[in-house]
């Protein structure tokens, strides 16, 4: 019998998706089958220090909202968990030299942005999912659009801010935007996730108000066409030949899929597969793996589309290159819908990771 891989597991971190990243890593860590791996817990707190030895996963739950978590924190839990001083960096408690993969199982800035997967590149180790520019590049939507657009697909049509430019004339960018777009719009900051900073505007002043509040989050503001679609997502695994999902549709209870309808109030439902005739199915996994291309994915991503309600019009939205992992989260439904299990989807990406760690290394 070969040897257990060890497989650090990191979780927690400094985005607005940390709890998310709780309720993932709990999934991840309970599904990693036993006889193949042995699991190494890494946490990162809000702060941004690292936690290693004793449990710093449920350290970690302790601290966040039971709300959030979905449920009660234990009381009387003292977790015997070191923290490590220095942050931005992999603590050597964690014993480095004696791991094989790294899973980060993190959402959002800090996560799935680059920064920690920078860090893994220069530790030599292989990890799960996108490297340093698919991960930076699917966080960042203004670059995002711009390699979709190069890859041919189809979006809505959209705007670039700059905060300076904004701030020393609002008035030629208000006249930019509108010349460009039709209210309603949607203003974004570039880099975040979880729908947060997002506004839809129906008018100049709204439209001021939603730039005034992305700007509290980013330097870039993307704008967009606002359009009356249904919400699409199919899940991509592989690295030089991805597979597609089959589609699912997402049911938003609210006015979009915000915040609030994301992870506080949970009332979104999701159809797998969507109600969608196969040639839009099969464009859309056509097309989710193009995008997935597009920024050099590797591992995982999923992709998110537009499907116009009057003109049954395709148009990308983006990629997250580390959707949400609960076993109830889209990504691993999506999989087991097209017949991957949970527990078979983690380990394809363990595979996954080696196997790019190899290419790049060759
Ligand atoms: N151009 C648009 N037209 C219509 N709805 C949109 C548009 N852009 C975003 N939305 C709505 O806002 C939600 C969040 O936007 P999204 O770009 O996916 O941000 P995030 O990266 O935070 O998920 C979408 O799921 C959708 O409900
Ligand atoms: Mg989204």
């Amino acid at each position: 019998m070969t040897e257990k891989k060890r497989i650090g597991v990191i979780f927690g971190g400094q985005s607005g998706e940390h709890e998310v990243s709780l309720k993932s890593a709990r999934a991840v860590m309970n599904a990693l089958d036993p006889e193949k791996y042995t699991v190494v817990p890494i946490g990162i707190t809000r702060e941004g220090q690292w936690m290693t030895g004793g449990d710093p996963l449920l350290a970690l739950e302790q601290r966040v909202d039971p709300k959030l978590l979905g449920r009660e924190p234990q009381a009387g839990v003292v977790a015997e968990t070191a923290l490590v001083a220095s942050s931005g960096h992999l603590p050597e408690t964690a014993n480095l030299a004696t791991l094989d993969v790294l899973l980060p199982v993190l959402h959002g800035p800090f996560g799935e942005d680059g920064t920690i997967q920078g860090v893994f590149e220069l530790a030599g180790l292989p990890y799960v999912g996108c490297g340093v520019l698919a991960a930076a590049v699917g966080m960042d939507k203004g670059l995002m659009k711009a390699a979709f657009a190069a890859a041919g697909l189809p979006q809505v049509p959209w705007q670039l801010v700059n905060r300076k430019a904004w701030e020393g004339d609002p008035e030629a960018v208000y006249q930019r935007l509108e010349a460009a777009l039709a209210y309603p719009m949607f203003v974004k900051p570039a880099n975040l996730g979880s729908s947060v900073g997002i506004s839809k505007v129906q008018s100049r002043a709204e439209l001021a108000a939603g730039i005034a509040e992305a700007a509290g989050y980013d330097r870039r503001i993307v704008v967009e066409q606002g359009i009356d679609a249904r919400e699409v997502e199919v899940a991509v695994l592989g690295n030089d030949e991805p597979q597609a999902s089959v589609p699912g549709e997402v049911l938003p209870a609210n006015d979009f899929y915000d915040y609030a309808d994301k992870y506080l109030e949970g009332r979104t439902q999701f159809q797998i597969p969507a109600a969608i005739d196969a040639a839009t199915s099969a464009t859309l996994r056509e097309m989710a793996v193009v995008a997935f291309k597009a920024i050099d994915g590797a591992g995982l991503g999923r992709v998110d589309f537009f499907v116009e309600r009057e003109t049954a019009a395709i148009y990308i939205n983006e990629i997250n290159t580390f959707p949400g992992f609960t076993a109830m989260s889209q990504y691993p439904k999506l999989w087991e819908a097209t017949g991957v299990s949970y527990r078979e989807l983690l380990d394809r990406l363990l595979d996954l990771a080696i196997e790019r760690y190899r290419e790049r290394h060759r």
